[in-house]
C-alpha cells in the first residue's frame, strides 16, 4: 500500500517541477522518426532525434529486420549464453569489431546497460587484493557512467571527478596517484559530450593511459555514424581509431535509432565480460530482427558514404546560419548544436512555441544540463533537407526575437 506520507513527498517533487518550468512534457509521435514527424495531428519539422543518418526509418532496414523475424521469430526468450544467441548476434559482434577497428564486441540490450555491466564486472574481480582501483570520470559524463559507477562497492573503488575535458586537471590526479598501490585506473569519458556537441580530447587521453597505465574507456554512443570521417566515431574523427581500450556505444542512434549497446576492445576483455557481465548473463538477448536491421545499418553506412557527407554539410550550414541570426551556440562540427539560453522556464516555453509553429526543439535544463545554462538542442540529420533547415531558421529567427533571446 502506498503510504500517504509518500504520496505527498512524490507529488509535491512533481508539482514543484511543474510550477517551476521544469516538468518534461512527451510529445506523442504518431508517424515513424524522420526529418518530419507528425505529433498531436500536425505535421512537424523534426530536430530533436538522435536520427543522425536519417536510418530510422529506411526500407532496406526495415526489410532486414522484417526478414529476420521471419525466419528468427520476435524474440529469443532467454539470456545469450542459454539458448539466445544466433548467427545474427555474432554476425552483428563481428562486424561492429571490424567497422570499429577492435579485437572484440559484445551486445547488451542498451548503452545504458552495458556502461552499468562495464564497472562492476572489471572492479569487483579485484575483491580480495586488498587494493582499491581508482576511477577517473569527466564532470560531464553520461548519467549511463555515474550509474555504472554506482554498482560497484564503495570500498573497492576511488571517485575521482575532473573537470570537463581539463586534461591538466586529470594529469595532476593521475601525477599525485602515481605511487598508489592501485589495483586498476581508470579514465571513463564520453566520446561526444550530448549535451554539449563536443569531444572528448582522446589523443590527449590515451597518452596519459599510455603514462599512467590507467585503461582508457570511452562511450562513444553520439560518435558512432555522426563523426569520423566514415562515422566510426570520434577516436576516427581524432585519428585515434582503434587505439581505445574500452569503447561503448549504442544502436539506438545513428545506426537505425532501434535499441542495443555494446562494449568493444580487446578480446580477453571481451571474454571476461561474456563470463562476469551481470546485465549480459542475466538479461534477455536482442531481438534477432533488431539485430538484423543494426547489420545493414553498419553495410549502409559503409556503401554510402553521402550520408555522412550530407551530415557534415546539413551541420555546417545550420550552424553557420544560426550563429549569423545571432544565437550563441557551443562551437563544434557535431550535428548536436546547443543554442544557449539561460534561464529553463524561458527555454520551455521557446521550445513549446517552436513546437506550436512546426519545428520540433528540445529544452533542456537542470538536472540533465547545470542550473542557468539551459539551452535549446538542436540536432542535424543526414535526411534534413536544405529547405527543412531553412524553415527551422526562419521560426527560430521569428521565436527568438519575440523571447528578445536574439535582437
Ligand atoms: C553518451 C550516452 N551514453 C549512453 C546512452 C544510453 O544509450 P542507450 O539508449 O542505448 O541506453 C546515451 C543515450 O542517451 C548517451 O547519450
Amino acid at each position: 500500500m502506498y503510504s500517504s506520507e509518500f504520496l505527498t513527498l512524490i507529488n509535491g517533487e512533481v508539482n514543484s517541477l511543474r510550477s517551476l518550468g521544469k516538468y518534461k512534457n512527451e510529445a506523442v509521435l504518431t508517424s515513424a522518426q524522420g526529418p518530419k514527424v507528425n505529433v498531436g495531428g500536425k505535421e512537424v519539422l523534426m530536430f530533436a532525434a538522435n536520427n543522425y543518418l536519417g536510418l530510422a526509418n529506411n526500407p532496406e532496414i526495415i526489410e532486414a529486420g522484417k526478414k529476420a523475424m521471419d525466419k528468427f521469430g520476435f524474440g529469443m526468450a532467454s539470456v545469450r549464453f542459454i539458448s539466445g544467441t544466433t548467427v545474427l548476434h555474432q554476425q552483428l559482434e563481428a562486424k561492429l569489431s571490424k567497422f570499429l577497428a577492435t579485437e572484440d564486441t559484445i551486445l547488451f540490450s542498451s548503452c545504458f546497460t552495458a556502461n552499468e555491466a562495464f564497472f562492476a564486472a572489471i572492479i569487483h574481480q579485484t575483491v580480495g587484493s586488498g587494493r582499491q582501483s581508482v576511477i577517473y570520470s569527466d564532470e560531464l559524463n553520461h548519467a549511463s557512467i555515474i550509474d555504472g559507477l554506482r554498482l560497484v562497492k564503495k570500498e573497492l573503488f576511488v571517485k575521482k571527478i575532473y573537470k570537463h575535458n581539463d586534461v591538466a586537471g586529470l594529469t595532476k590526479l593521475l601525477a599525485e596517484d602515481k605511487d598508489r598501490n592501485y589495483y586498476l585506473k581508470i579514465i571513463a569519458t564520453d566520446g561526444v559530450f550530448s549535451m554539449e556537441g563536443e569531444l572528448a580530447k582522446l589523443p590527449e587521453l590515451i597518452e596519459l593511459g599510455q603514462e599512467f597505465e590507467a585503461l582508457l574507456f570511452v562511450d562513444d554512443s553520439h560518435g558512432l555514424g555522426a563523426t569520423g570521417l566514415s562515422g566510426k566515431g570520434s577516436p576516427e574523427q581524432l585519428g585515434v581509431l582503434g587505439q581505445i581500450d574500452v569503447l561503448s556505444g549504442t544502436l539506438g542512434k545513428a545506426f537505425g535509432g532501434s535499441a542495443g549497446g555494446y562494449l568493444s576492445g580487446k578480446k580477453s576483455m571481451i571474454d571476461f565480460l561474456r563470463q562476469k557481465a551481470r546485465p549480459y548473463i542475466f538479461s534477455n538477448s536482442l531481438p534477432p530482427m533488431i539485430v538484423a536491421g543494426c547489420i545493414r545499418a553498419i553495410e549502409l553506412v559503409e556503401q554510402h558514404p553521402e550520408l555522412l557527407e550530407k551530415l557534415r554539410s546539413n551541420t555546417q550550414y545550420f550552424r553557420e546560419k544560426s550563429v549569423a541570426l545571432g544565437y550563441k551556440i557551443i562551437p563544434g562540427y557535431h550535428p548536436i548544436i546547443p543554442v544557449k539560453i539561460g534561464e529553463a522556464a524561458i527555454t520551455q516555453k521557446i521550445s513549446q512555441e517552436l513546437l506550436k509553429r512546426g519545428v520540433y526543439i528540445v529544452g533542456l535544463w537542470f538536472p540533465v544540463v547545470a542550473e542557468g545554462d539551459a539551452r535549446l538542442r538542436v540536432q542535424i540529420s543526414a535526411a534534413h533537407s536544405r529547405e527543412d533547415l531553412d524553415q527551422a531558421l526562419k521560426v527560430l529567427e521569428e521565436v527568438g526575437r519575440e523571447f528578445r533571446v536574439i535582437s
